[in-house]
């Protein structure tokens, strides 16, 4: 006897099985289960995968557009001003109502597991406060993993140092840094030293916002790498955006991707902001914002699609579905041959949970019982349409449903509703 069954679904690698649940973890995955279940979800021809997760968001402001108002250039630099008043005027109930309303949405959505940036900057450190009860009370159903994020540099900064140190101390678990944005490139390669030593030293993670700039000569992942490498953080460091690289020269590229590969350090693109803050001081041809995706994952680099801001100084849109992310990466960065679209949809879950240090994730025996159900059959169908989440269980509970999103019509001589999943022959 079961908690839970999900009966007759399709799994990302196209295998049919069922899905038993006891308590908080999976109990069986396997085709025809007969055991009794005190509930049962009916997934047959649907896609069943396991939660979708985001390796790089910002909590602390998400979800509010407009305030104190809205960004009139569209760049990362007037953004980050906004969020500099912002953040001043922020009340700690205030950051984490809109970072709850927030969480209701990704868990509406099936992303149960997220890496957020909290900006350690300001002295007052709200943020933190504000984002570690937040952690504290999503808990249940959505692990949020926190970052202390100097978002004004941690030397340009008087007391950038002190506060991501008192931050950490708090209880935030990864290290940040923003090296781009330190006052001189020199500036910026001794903050990444501090910061890989002081991750060292605390047994930390470390994911930088590295390079989120057109300037092919900001070079700071090689620093990153190098420090990677020398303190043996490998498998523990994350490079998020990267976007200058897409303007490197490439003789320079080819001797950067192997450092990066040595190094052990993933790669977190994020291609929904980065299409519309990069290229802003271009005239034409106009760059796109993303990074060398394919790239890195010929060489073998692990590279996960981030989605960075939901309706906050940045960015004026977003939803929290991570299918979006995946979306518009695929396009920008031209994955579209059937097994790049695939590996698409395995960057925003089993690759970013891997990016992020996810314990017990999957879709196997033993693992945390958290899955979603789709309103599509393969996962390539799912990018297509992002569909309905038909059901979400988090840690064994279903904490959401939705209804298909099929149409009725009243056409002549036309069937009645309309699917927007493709026939299968
Ligand atoms: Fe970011």
């Amino acid at each position: 006897m079961f908690d839970l069954i999900v009966r007759g679904g399709t799994l990302p690698d196209g295998t049919q099985a069922d899905i038993a649940i006891s308590g908080d973890r999976i109990a069986a995955v396997a085709p025809g289960i007969t055991a009794e279940a005190a509930e049962v979800i009916d997934a047959t021809g649907d896609l069943v995968a396991p939660p979708f997760v985001d390796p790089h968001f910002h909590m602390d402001a998400t979800l509010s557009y407009g305030l104190p108002r809205v960004n009139a250039s569209g760049t990362l630099l007037e953004g980050i001003a906004l969020w500099g008043e912002l953040r001043q005027i922020a009340t700690v109930d205030e950051m984490v109502a809109r970072a709850l309303t927030y969480c209701d949405w990704a868990a509406s959505m099936g992303l149960l597991a997220i890496r957020s940036h909290v900006d350690t900057t300001p002295d007052h450190l709200n943020t933190v406060t504000a984002m570690l009860e937040v952690q504290k009370q999503v808990k249940p159903y959505i692990d949020l993993q926190l970052v202390a994020f100097p978002q004004d540099g941690l030397y340009r900064s008087a007391t950038g140092r002190e506060n991501l140190i008192r931050a950490l101390d708090m209880g935030v678990e990864v290290v940040g840094g923003i090296p781009h944005f330190e006052r001189t490139m020199a500036d910026g390669a001794a903050s990444l030293s501090d910061l890989c030593r002081i991750a060292a030293d605390r047994g930390l993670m470390v994911d930088i916002h590295c390079d989120e700039t057109d300037d092919p000569l900001s070079r700071h992942i090689e620093m990153l790498a190098f420090e990677a490498q020398r303190l043996g953080l490998q498998g523990r460091v994350a490079g998020s955006h990267l976007t200058s690289m897409h303007s490197m020269d490439n003789y320079y590229v080819s001797k950067l991707l192997p450092l990066i590969a040595e190094a052990g350090i993933s790669a977190i693109p994020n291609p929904l902001i980065n299409i519309v803050l990069q290229g802003r001081h271009d005239t034409f041809p106009k760059r796109r914002g993303m990074t060398r995706v394919k790239e890195m994952q010929a060489m073998g680099i692990p590279v996960g699609w981030g989605q960075d801001c939901v309706l906050d100084p940045w960015y004026s849109l977003g939803t929290a579905d991570m299918l979006d992310v995946a979306f518009m990466g695929l396009h920008v960065a031209q994955m579209t041959h059937p097994d790049e679209m695939a590996r698409c949809f395995t960057m925003v879950t089993e690759t970013n949970a891997a990016i992020i240090g996810l314990q017990d994730y999957g879709l196997h025996k033993g693992a945390m019982a958290s899955l979603v159900v789709l309103d599509a059959a393969t996962p390539t169908e799912a990018l297509r349409l992002r569909p309905a989440r038909l059901a979400v269980i988090a840690k064994g509970k279903v904490i959401a449903r939705s209804a298909r999103g099929d149409a009725a019509l009243s056409l002549p001589g036309r069937p009645g509703s309309v699917r927007r999943r493709a026939p299968r022959g």
